[in-house]
């Protein structure tokens, strides 16, 4: 991905690795294949789906050419993240037609925003596509599946959140029979800002969160089966407000102090926040919880006054700094992270040097900026003064090039401190273990793979260019997982 400053997993980019559920024993397998656009939303979505087959007799498969069933789960926040799908139901077309020859059907499906946003017409330019469902229909996948590959495709995009949460299929034991030791858990769903650039509000719907007693219950499956680091996933994931079971409403930070209470959740987070609505009560959560990673993604968009009222953001740059100084002083060492547009119509070069401005002022341990792209049936994609594209690609080098060397400074400074990672796989290099920073970087360490699925303190040694290097301070801590079965 070239216009994003990291290539990380980020709205847009598609996700390594495909969502993965075994079948009950006994049953004649067929193989489902799902391969995963956009943000971490869709890959949890990918799960359920994956995990909403496995009763039908679908087990996952890596190998897309041995697929009876191919499910693109697609998004469609940028132009060049739709049109991947078209290019990719191209390929697809020749595999199902090679496939039909040795006597092998095929079935494939559409899920996710593009097939939200343009439903039938997907059909209509890629008429290899048997199904075209939206995000908020999976649990109804083998129902739909019963209907389609018997001619016209079968289209399905009604909008119906709170069912959806209601009968989310539970998630599987393990994956490819390895025990997680993270997982995304979506706590709420849907957008009800209507930033003018952005489609999400069209494709996931309004903004429906969960019930309290839903997110413990599938936070508490999860440590029991060993996982040990949960991320709260929602568009606007800090205006959730869910209902306790005390019949009182709760916010994000009440949750998160529940969540904290979980036996073997060591550690939480939660992704994306918007400024307006971190609240008192969330900052005090990163105060006081140990559990609550000190590494937050709070977009911003732009440095411009003017700009972010044209985006509809409904904040100021100075309410953002101000924001930004309260949850410092509750967290000393939370590290920021956020997203930009630039180019958004009517941007200015003095808009831009604002942006510029801010980022030199909130300096952020990461983040991801954008060339602004027009989206059909969104506000900004009629506002006059569209910015050229030379513009833009000027604009968004200039910023990544700042960004590229907060990154680096930050990672710099970390050299010589000790900090706890939990160790999630084998390293790049033989005597390393790779696990995640608090800052979630990837770090490699010189230490046994036993320690895989554990946390303790590692001293960092070094930076490369995306990733840390340490080794196991020394007293190191290990934190052993507490969980049941883990
Ligand atoms: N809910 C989140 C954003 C979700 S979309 C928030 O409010 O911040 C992820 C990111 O994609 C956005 O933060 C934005 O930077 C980018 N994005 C969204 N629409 C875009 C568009 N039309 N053009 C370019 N980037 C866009
Ligand atoms: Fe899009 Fe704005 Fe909603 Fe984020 S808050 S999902 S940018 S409309
Ligand atoms: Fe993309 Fe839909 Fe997520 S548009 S960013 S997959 S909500």
């Amino acid at each position: 991905m070239t216009e994003n400053s990291r290539s990380a997993d980020h709205a847009g980019d598609s996700q390594a690795g495909s969502a993965s559920a075994s079948v009950p024993e006994g049953t004649n397998a067929r193989r489902v294949f799902v391969k995963t656009y956009g943000c971490q939303m869709n890959v949890y979505d990918s799960e359920r789906m994956a995990d909403a087959l496995a009763p039908e007799g679908y087990e996952t498969t890596q190998a897309v050419e041995d697929a009876d069933l191919i499910i693109l789960n697609t998004c469609h926040i940028r132009e060049k993240a739709a049109e991947k799908i078209y290019s990719e139901l191209g390929r697809l077309r020749k595999l199902k037609d090679a496939r039909a020859e040795a006597g092998k059907a095929t079935m494939i499906g559409v899920a996710g925003c593009v097939a939200q946003a343009e439903g039938q017409e997907i059909s209509r330019r890629a008429p290899v596509v048997d199904l075209v469902f939206g995000p908020q229909t999976y649990h109804r996948l083998p129902e739909l599946l019963a209907r389609a590959g018997t001619g016209e495709a079968v289209v399905e995009t009604e909008f119906e959140i709170e069912e959806k949460f209601r009968h989310l299929a539970k998630p599987a034991a393990a994956r490819d029979g390895k025990r997680a030791l993270t997982a995304f858990l979506t706590v709420q769903e849907g957008c009800d800002k209507f930033c003018t650039f952005c489609v999400v509000p069209y494709t996931r719907g309004a903004e429906v969160s969960r019930s309290v007693e839903q997110i413990v219950g599938e936070a508490e499956r999860l440590a029991a089966r060993g996982v040990r680091e949960v991320t709260l996933l929602g568009q606007n994931v800090n205006a959730w407000h869910g209902e306790g079971a005390d019949g009182r409403t709760w916010g994000l930070g009440e949750l998160l102090r529940r969540l904290a209470e979980i036996e073997g959740l060591d550690r939480l987070r939660y992704t994306t926040s918007h400024p307006r609505d971190m609240d008192a009560e969330l900052i005090e959560a990163h105060r006081d919880l140990p559990q609550l990673m000190p590494y937050l993604h709070l977009p911003v968009q732009s440095g411009s006054d003017r700009i972010l009222k044209a985006m509809n953001r409904k904040h100021t740059r100075e309410a953002y700094f101000r924001l930004i100084d309260r949850i410092r002083e509750a967290r000393p060492d939370m590290a920021l992270s956020g997203d930009f547009i630039v180019g958004f119509p009517g941007e200015t070069d003095a808009d831009f040097r604002d942006t510029m401005d801010l980022v030199e002022r909130v300096g952020y341990a990461s983040a991801f900026s954008f060339k602004y792209s027009p989206r059909p049936g969104t506000p900004g994609a009629k506002l006059p003064d569209q910015v050229p594209d030379d513009v833009m690609t000027a604009r968004l080098h200039e910023l990544q090039d700042l960004i590229t060397r907060q990154q680096k400074a930050f990672n710099a400074s970390l050299v010589g401190s000790v900090c706890e990672v939990l160790f999630e796989k084998p390293g790049r290099n033989p005597g390393q273990v790779a696990g995640r920073s608090p800052f979630l970087q990837p770090v490699q360490v010189e230490a046994p793979e036993s320690l895989i699925g554990e946390i303790a303190t590692v001293e960092i040694t070094g930076t490369g260019s995306n990733s840390l290097f340490a080794r196991l301070a020394t007293g190191h801590n290990v934190k052993v997982a507490t969980s049941a079965s883990a």
